[in-house]
């Protein structure tokens, strides 16, 4: 995928605020969540990439008292007194970064006043986290501008505070933990509980692999809708079950626990348990065989998603099912759910017969072409000016 032009944006920083250049750009990465699916708000485990797709934020430091915010895909600039930044003070694309400095002024990193310009090469609405890299983004830049030493797990809680709070989208951890702590080459294996994180080798190249994202361009919002209710299941299951977390319920526990649940309720717990084994079985077979090995757990993913979880849809089950019938060792839809990505795993030489395949089957079943490029696992956010 395309960067975003570091040179260009700093030019542009100067004409749309009128002043100097900016202190530092700052850049943070989409994600792919490899396995492990709405499991980042029940205590569980996942497996996400930091991808090749990023968020840029050009940012000056001033004492205006004043945040003024403008992106590159947006028209003009949104000024907030920094006084009356609050929960429910900024809407649309602007309470992302905004509830990044309220999140960090709560935690004891305050400005006083700031310029941020971004710019993103992370689709948005498309399941790839461009949440997350505009929340990263700044977050690792108002960190290096003002020098405090909050540390990763920190800047996650803050981003993910200011998805929660100020955006409205009641999100786990799992994709900023992906977007800053992501390295070229692996996958972050992440235990939401206590944070813990280790990186897990994802030798795709190495193995003559390609993971392919194909893009049903069917939009998702979180804040809204589905993905809330399926939270509140996981909770309702949680609190009938009286565990701590849903992570301490095990494929073993099952039975019981299905005499003690509603129908739905059930389900939605199925999905969640056996989607946690799933990622510490993706993790032991990464660990120990090729890539390719991991296909039948991507698999099983989607099919807990589509049947018991019911977080999919049309466009996401015709790619899955297209990608495999033409020969993918493994496909699953990825993020939130209800549109956005799949995900396909397949060898280098099959890319052009299942990126057509896809195309065809979307066409006859009367959905709009995806789009459909390979991703890469990529360093997690940094300074790069
Ligand atoms: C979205 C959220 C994440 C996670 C996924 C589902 O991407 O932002 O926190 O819950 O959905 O796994």
């Amino acid at each position: 995928m395309s960067a975003v032009d570091a040179g260009r944006l700093a030019a542009e920083f100067r004409a749309v605020f009128g002043g100097d250049a900016p202190d530092g750009l700052f850049t943070a990465p989409g994600r792919v969540n490899l396995i492990g699916e709405h499991t980042d708000y029940t205590g569980g485990f996942v497996l996400p990439f930091a991808i090749d797709a990023a968020t840029t934020a050009a940012i000056a430091l001033n004492d205006s008292g004043r945040l003024r915010l403008a992106s590159r895909s947006q028209d003009g600039v949104v000024e907030i007194d920094l006084a009356s930044l609050a929960p429910g003070a900024v809407e649309g694309w602007a309470a992302y970064p905004a509830g990044v400095v309220w999140a960090l002024g709560e935690r004891g990193v305050t400005i006083e006043g700031a310029d941020i310009l971004v710019d993103s090469t992370v689709p948005t609405g498309s399941g790839l986290s461009s949440s997350a890299a505009l929340e990263c983004s700044v977050a690792v830049g108002l960190r290096d501008l003002t020098g405090s030493s909050i540390g990763l797990d920190e800047l996650v809680l803050a981003c993910q505070r200011a998805e929660n709070e100020m955006a409205g989208a009641p999100t786990g951890i799992m994709d900023q933990t992906a977007s800053l702590r992501g390295a070229a080459g692996h996958a972050v294996f992440l235990d939401t509980r206590d944070q813990h994180s280790e990186t897990v080798p994802l030798p795709l190249t190495e193995h003559g692999l390609v993971l392919l994202v194909i893009d049903t361009h069917v939009k998702h919002e979180h804040a809204t809708g589905g993905y809330a209710d399926r939270r509140r299941s996981t909770e309702l299951a949680r609190d009938t079950l009286g565990v701590g977390a849903l992570r301490d319920v095990t494929v073993a526990d099952l039975g019981d626990a299905e005499r003690r649940l509603d129908e739905v309720t059930f389900r939605r717990l199925r999905h969640i348990v056996t989607e946690n084994q799933r990622v510490l079985d993706t993790v032991q077979t990464l660990r120990s065989s090729s890539p390719a090995e991991i296909g039948p757990l991507l698999d099983a993913s989607h099919a807990s998603m589509r049947d018991d979880f019911e977080i999919s849809c049309t466009e996401l089950d015709t790619a899955v099912a297209a990608a495999r019938t033409a020969g993918a060792y493994g496909a699953r839809m990825t993020g939130g759910g209800f549109g956005g990505s799949a995900i396909a795993l397949v060898r280098s030489a099959d890319v052009e017969r299942v990126s057509v395949a896809v195309r065809e089957a979307f066409d006859a079943a009367g959905c709009a072409a995806p789009d459909i490029f390979p991703v890469e696992p990529a360093d997690g956010a940094r300074r790069i000016g």
